[in-house]
Parts: structure tokens; C-alpha cells; sequence
């Protein structure tokens, strides 16, 4: 798979998507979410770019600061390309304790990324295969510590769940 990089345009298609998506939510409680979901799960890289954002505020008639505020402030927004399976391992201080810095410095290890908490919260391999986040809590702090694979949590993880995990997915370094 060739290395991904960020779009610059919304096509013809997206765009189409985009103005059924707004229709279908006009006048729902929670649109916003809703439409924003949708848009981000159609881009083939799974995230929104600064163009989709402009345009849905513009079709639905929102503010672009509200928009980027909701974008931003949920942790199921993307505004970097994804790679093909996301892992997500929770920082929030239960799974801190129940050691996730561990699991998380693990991960990057046998993905080959650099072990760096400076590092934005959202960073994916070169060949465009796994992108590593990490989130403040995933309100599942009783199955500490918690870990996100392709949207299934994972509880009371160990290092034997996340090698058997990354096996699953056919990790390669
Ligand atoms: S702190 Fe990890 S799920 Fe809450």
C-alpha cells in the first residue's frame, strides 16, 4: 500500500455525500455529530479534511468554529489520514495505572513508530497499514487498561492481547 497523504480537494462524489448526509440529518437533535460521523467513515481515509469542514459548514449553515470546535473536541474525529486498522490505547489515569504507558510503548516498538509522548496523539506507519492514538478515557475505566482496535474495546489488556491483536491483523515490521 502506497503512503498516504492528505487531500486537497473534495470530489464530485463527496460532495454528493456530503448533501445527502446534511438532508438526512436537517432538524435531528445531535446533526452535527451525526453528519460529521458519516462524512468522516465515506472519506477513504477515514478523516476530515479542512475541505469537508468548510464545506459542511457551509451547506448546513454552521459556523466553521463551532464546527472545528466539535471536530476537535471528540476523540472519534480525525483531522490527519488513517491508516487501514487504528489502534487506541487509553492515557486516562485508571489505565495509566493498570500500566498503558507500557502497552502504548510496546506497541510503537514493534511498529517500528518512535516512542515519543511529544508526538502528536495520532500518528500512522509510513506504509500506511496502522495509525496508534491515544485518548484521555474511554469511559470504560473498570476494564482498565483499555485499548480500541478498528472500533472493538479491548479490557484488562496485557502484552499477550496486544501481540495476539497485531498478529490478527497481520502485522508486519
Ligand atoms: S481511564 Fe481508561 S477508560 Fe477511563
Amino acid at each position: 500500500m502506497a503512503a498516504i497523504t492528505a487531500q486537497s480537494t473534495m470530489s464530485q462524489e463527496e460532495q454528493t455525500f456530503a448533501d445527502r448526509t446534511i438532508v438526512a440529518h436537517s432538524g435531528m437533535p445531535g446533526a452535527l455529530l451525526g453528519i460529521l460521523q458519516q462524512v468522516q467513515e465515506h472519506n477513504s481515509h477515514k478523516y476530515l479534511t479542512a475541505e469537508i469542514l468548510e464545506y459542511v459548514a457551509e451547506k448546513a449553515d454552521i459556523p466553521l468554529a463551532r464546527i472545528y470546535s466539535v471536530a476537535t473536541f471528540f476523540a472519534q474525529f480525525n483531522l490527519d489520514p488513517q491508516g487501514e486498522h487504528s489502534i487506541c490505547i487509553c492515557r486516562g489515569t485508571a489505565c495509566h495505572t493498570h500500566g498503558s504507558r507500557s502497552l502504548l510503548q510496546r506497541l510503537r516498538h514493534e511498529l517500528a513508530l518512535p516512542d515519543d509522548d511529544t508526538e502528536p496523539s495520532s500518528i500512522t506507519t509510513p506504509d500506511g497499514r496502522f495509525t496508534v492514538r491515544v485518548v484521555a478515557c474511554f469511559g470504560q475505566c473498570a476494564l482498565a487498561p483499555v485499548m480500541e482496535v478498528d472500533h472493538a474495546i479491548f479490557g484488562h489488556v496485557n502484552e499477550q492481547t496486544l501481540e495476539r491483536e497485531l498478529q490478527h491483523l497481520g502485522r508486519k515490521k
